[in-house]
């Protein structure tokens, strides 16, 4: 997982209306001069002139460095980032970006499942460009409310051909998710983004069926307010600086770092991006984040100290 990325100003330099509420964006820089380099499954961080700042997948070609692309689903009760992004903003106008990064990248197989719903086409349409040109095998499976409300349907099939399968609800019904099973089964490797009910059914079949390793999900939204409820104190112990310091029932590891003095380099503060992903010595975390796949998490080396916690009295942070 890489994290950094400098901040700098780009221009918005096309806007396309890509399905029933998603426009993309294209970005270059003011100088039209070479953006930095960035692997299928990387997002950025768009900071908008009110100051809200929102990660977006990037969903143009790898090989393009001279533009970057992100696709914007309207959420009319999101938490208002989509509804300045598709109402404020215009042509020509200047914004600012950081990162590229990667919470979800995309490594090396013979055999890839793809599997996205609604706006979770974005991380995925660049992994599928990746794995055509590595000569793998993959399949897309791509499902959505109505065909109208899905983004890029043309750019995947020109990409793709019959690697694609095109799955509107209104006409095919939902994603068969025993056949992706059955596909890691034979050694696919599985990559998933879209709505919270498609990852946690895909996470308990895979889990169900041991093949929690195939399974790498990247989810949209922060931790439930059920888990944030969840809450108890526990001590924080920094194996490197030396010192302990106690989070308290009702806030997060990160803020108690930084309350004691202590740095630590952050950008979603909702467990999406990875940027805190911090390495834990001892203790067992609770993580609360939408990034670590499963196997990850019970591994427990690290967590993302924005949003996960500890079911342990103390942990021990490579702090
Ligand atoms: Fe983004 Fe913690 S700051 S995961």
């Amino acid at each position: 997982m890489s994290a950094g990325g400098a901040e700098r100003d780009v221009q918005i330099t096309g806007m396309r209306l890509e399905a029933a509420g998603v426009i993309s964006l294209e970005l270059q820089a003011p100088d039209r001069s070479a953006l930095p380099r960035w692997h299928a499954g990387a997002h950025i961080d768009l900071v908008l002139p009110s100051g809200l700042t929102r990660q977006y997948s990037l969903c143009g070609d790898i090989d393009d460095t001279l533009r970057l692309r992100i696709a914007v689903l309207l959420e009319s009760n999101g938490r208002g980032g989509s509804r300045e992004v598709h109402g404020g903003l215009r042509l020509g106008q200047s914004v600012t970006i950081r990162g590229p990064r990667n919470a979800f990248e995309l490594q090396p197989a013979d055999s890839f499942v793809f599997v996205a719903g609604g706006i979770g086409i974005t991380p995925i349409l660049p992994m599928i460009r990746t794995a055509q040109r590595a000569n793998a095998t993959w399949t897309l499976i791509y499902g959505g409310r109505s065909r109208a409300s899905m983004a890029f349907i043309p750019e995947l099939e020109r990409i793709g051909g019959d690697n694609v399968r095109i799955m509107p609800a209104d006409e095919t019904g939902l994603i068969d998710l025993d056949d992706v099973v059955t596909r890691a089964k034979a050694g696919a490797q599985v990559y998933s983004c879209g709505p919270a009910a498609l990852l946690d059914a895909l996470t308990e079949r895979f889990a169900a069926n041991d093949l929690t390793d195939s399974l790498h999900i990247e989810r949209f939204s922060a931790a439930s307010p059920k888990t944030a409820q969840q809450a108890g104190a526990f001590r924080v112990m920094l194996a490197r600086s030396g010192g302990a310091v106690d989070v308290a029932a009702d806030v997060s590891v990160m803020t108690a770092l930084r309350e004691a003095g202590h740095c630590v380099p952050s950008s979603c503060e909702q467990g999406i991006c990875g940027m805190c992903e911090t390495r834990v010595i001892d203790g067992v975390p609770d993580h609360r984040d939408m990034l670590l796949t499963e196997g990850e998490r019970q591994r427990g080396d690290v967590m993302m100290v924005c949003v996960s916690r500890a079911l342990t009295p103390t942990i021990t942070l490579d702090l």
